[in-house]
């Protein structure tokens, strides 16, 4: 049985654990707010002041009371639909560059990115071996268990313009709503993202909570910004393999490795494998997915096709509001224009 399978049952095992032994579950449960205006056949909860379904904050609290990081750990950290999947790909291929130099027969044409690099609160409670030093999670950071931040260990944050990832949540959230379920306009949608309630949501707040570790331990976390890779991504690959301590060497750059990972993970490449338009993830598990949800069009900008104006005032408005009022310079005027550089912000 492969490393994360085996983390996938530690978790059933965990969650089952957890509605045995702690007697009042249910009770617990039941003193959360609860919300099922995404999705009418799976309640959320909120949780430390984020929304999650059942089978994530089980695991979340099992990874809060039994994950013990290493400090060689490498935490790949994302609010959803920020780019989380294409982050995975990069720093899997990054980090296992040597063992698979094999292009032509590289896990990710036969393996999905998510498949590659476990989740903390859905592939694994208990502290098991990884192959590699990699784990994501979408848990902010104030609520990560907390051998995460004594151990120091790395921390690479993705982030998005809110709107698209928006758009991206509710295309996603549609995809995985069972047949004769109604699903939520767009307009529904947004109104409970502009309260706050979504996947992991408030989404502003999960990036603040990054923003303001960025701040305390600029060494310690670096940001990555969606747009700014897309348009230019062997820059943010670089500091990505740098900050991650697999630094490429001049004979890579010169002959190319950091361009062939590029290609390699870049959208057009990934959604056309075979498993990433037919495969499954996680298979069997109560929250299986269509691979193919995970790639849908990775276009900057692309709420402009879904939103009005009104609808994309209102997302600008809070961005400025709480990124601004948490001195985070981005998004915060015409998308695009702002980034941490141009900021004046090192990304080192
Ligand atoms: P869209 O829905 O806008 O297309 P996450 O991985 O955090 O769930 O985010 C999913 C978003 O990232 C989707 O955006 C998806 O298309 C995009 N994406 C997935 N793989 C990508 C890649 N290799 N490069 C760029 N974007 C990618």
């Amino acid at each position: 049985m492969d490393p994360i399978s085996k983390n996938c049952e530690q978790n059933e095992g965990e969650g089952q654990t957890l509605e045995k032994t702690h007697q009042n579950f249910e009770e617990f449960l039941s003193t959360l707010p609860r919300d099922c205006g995404w999705t009418p056949h799976l309640d959320r909860y909120l949780y430390q002041g984020c929304w999650y379904n059942l089978f994530f904050l089980k695991g979340v609290i099992a990874a809060q009371r039994h994950f013990k990081a290493q400090p060689t750990d490498i935490f790949l950290c994302s609010v959803p639909k920020s780019g989380t999947t294409w982050l995975k790909a990069l720093a899997f291929a990054i980090v296992t560059r040597k063992k698979y130099s094999d292009l032509s027969s590289h896990p990710l044409l036969s393996t999905m990115p998510h498949e590659c690099i476990p989740f903390l609160e859905a592939d694994f409670t208990n502290r098991t071996t990884t192959e590699f030093p990699l784990i994501s999670t979408h848990i902010p950071y104030h609520s990560l268990p907390k051998s995460i931040i004594s151990s120091g260990c790395k921390i690479v944050y993705i982030l998005r313009d809110p709107k698209d990832a928006f758009v991206s949540l509710w295309h996603f959230l549609r995809k995985l709503t069972p047949k004769g379920v109604t699903y939520i306009s767009l307009q529904e949608a947004l109104d409970l993202f502009c309260k706050g309630i979504s996947f992991n949501g408030p989404h502003w707040d999960h990036v603040i909570s990054y923003w303001k570790a960025r701040i305390e331990a600029p060494q310690r976390v670096l940001f990555l910004v969606y747009e700014k890779m897309r348009n230019d991504p062997l820059p943010s690959v670089k500091k990505l393999a740098d900050f991650i301590g697999y630094p490429f060497s001049l004979e890579e750059e010169n002959g190319g490795c950091l361009q062939k990972i590029v290609d390699l993970c870049s959208f057009e490449n990934l959604s056309n494998v075979d498993v990433n338009r037919k495969g499954k993830h996680r298979p069997g598990a109560p929250v299986a997915i269509d691979n193919n949800a995970y790639f849908r069009n990775g276009t900057i900008g692309d709420w402009r096709s879904h939103l009005t104006p009104e609808m994309a005032e209102r997302l600008d408005h809070i961005t400025k509001e709480k990124f601004g009022g948490a001195g985070l310079p981005l998004y915060v005027s015409d998308m695009g224009r702002n980034t941490l550089d141009e900021a004046g912000v090192s990304l080192k």
